[in-house]
């Protein structure tokens, strides 16, 4: 008998913990995604939006019961993300890079990155984006077809010391396709899915 009432209180207590919003809590948007990267430390990074549009970096050491947040910072401010935005993130394995893939309000592709160290006048230490980002793909202005696309994901890899990022989504002047952005060096292009039937 005490064993039943203790599964039951327990799925008791778990249902309404599923229910009842944390007062504490962040106010998130709530259809937005949400980002991971991990280094090879297992330190970890998490992009997420809040309520007001804004996106937010939180940073985590382990799985958040044991684990220590170090950080908590708005990355993009309010007006420059579509509410409800399709997130990717991408970092090299010990965090000193990442980049972050976001919709701005008009469904532009956008990005902000991250670099520990300043690698050129063009590409500073900290964390750069918006229009005044020359190298990040906000300034190739792909525009994604909206108004509802989730499609979007990022891979990041340094080959031989070079740098290679890949961006997928689907482009507006080609619905019917799957778009690859990708950068080597400081230089974007941009293919779209090779239709294998044709060959
Ligand atoms: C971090 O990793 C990148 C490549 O993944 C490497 O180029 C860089 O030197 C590393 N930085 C440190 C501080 O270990
Ligand atoms: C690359 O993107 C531009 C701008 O969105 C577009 O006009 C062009 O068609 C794209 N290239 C390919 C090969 O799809």
């Amino acid at each position: 008998m005490f064993k039943v009432l203790l599964v039951f209180s327990l799925i008791a207590r778990g249902v309404y913990a599923g229910l009842a919003p944390q007062p504490l809590a962040y106010n998130v948007a709530p259809l937005a995604d949400i980002a991971g990267i991990q280094g090879s430390n297992a330190d970890s990074r998490m992009f997420y939006q809040r309520a007001d549009g804004s996106i937010w970096q939180t940073c985590v050491s382990g799985h958040w019961t044991n684990g220590r947040t170090t950080c908590d910072n708005r990355i993009v401010p309010a007006n420059e993300v579509l509410y409800g935005t399709p997130l990717a993130a991408v970092a090299t394995p010990n965090l000193t890079e990442w980049h972050l893939f976001f919709l701005s309000p008009t469904y532009t592709l956008s990005e902000y990155i991250y670099q520990q160290t300043s690698i050129s006048t063009t590409n500073p230490s900290g964390v750069r984006g918006g229009t005044s980002c020359t190298d990040c793909i906000t300034s190739e202005q792909f525009v994604v077809v909206g108004p509802r696309s989730r499609a979007l994901s990022a891979l990041y890899q340094v080959q031989n010391d070079e740098p290679k990022l890949r961006v997928w989504f689907v482009s507006a002047g080609q619905p019917n396709t799957v778009m690859e952005a990708g950068k080597q060096g400081n230089q974007w292009t941009n293919v779209s899915l090779p239709d294998l039937r044709v060959n």
